[in-house]
């Protein structure tokens, strides 16, 4: 698999540690930046670019860390193609995956810790969409607003 990672500073350092975590798996992981800590930088210049990247079929998930994960989450979620949640529970982290086929996990960097964050990662990523019939549907649904 194939995994996107970005981040602005209020996700930096959650990033960093999250990067080398996933390698550690064996994931092929594609940085979006950012690349140093900047207190001025804005989430949607990192986050924006890995979601095309994820609808353009050029990854199979990413990651999205801002301080609180809503920026990163709100932002991505206007890109078609994209499904991303702010997960703070492993519940969500592998549910949403498996009901609602989501893409992108956002996390909050100045919320969650590193511990608990690799946990959300790992149950995100090893979680797979059912295909169930009753998903379909209403993802379905979900898909003519994008249109
Ligand atoms: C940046 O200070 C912060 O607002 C951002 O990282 C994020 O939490 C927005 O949702």
């Amino acid at each position: 698999m194939k995994i996107g990672i970005a981040s602005d500073h209020g996700g930096y350092e959650l990033k960093e540690i999250i990067h080398p975590f996933l390698t550690g798996l064996g994931y092929e992981v594609k940085d979006f930046g950012a690349f140093q800590l900047n207190d001025g930088d804005d989430y949607p210049d990192y986050v924006v670019p890995m979601g095309r990247a994820l609808a353009e079929g050029e990854l199979d998930r990413a990651i999205a860390i801002c301080g609180s994960g809503v920026g990163a989450c709100v932002a991505a979620n206007k890109i078609s193609g994209v499904r991303a949640a702010l997960i703070n529970d492993h519940f969500s982290a592998h549910q949403g995956v498996e009901d609602d086929n989501l893409n992108m996990l956002c996390l909050g960097g100045r919320v969650t810790g590193y511990m608990a964050a690799q946990e959300l990662v790992t149950a995100f990523l090893n979680a797979r969409f059912t295909g169930a019939e009753r998903h379909l549907r209403r993802l379905q649904k979900v898909h003519l607003l994008e249109k």
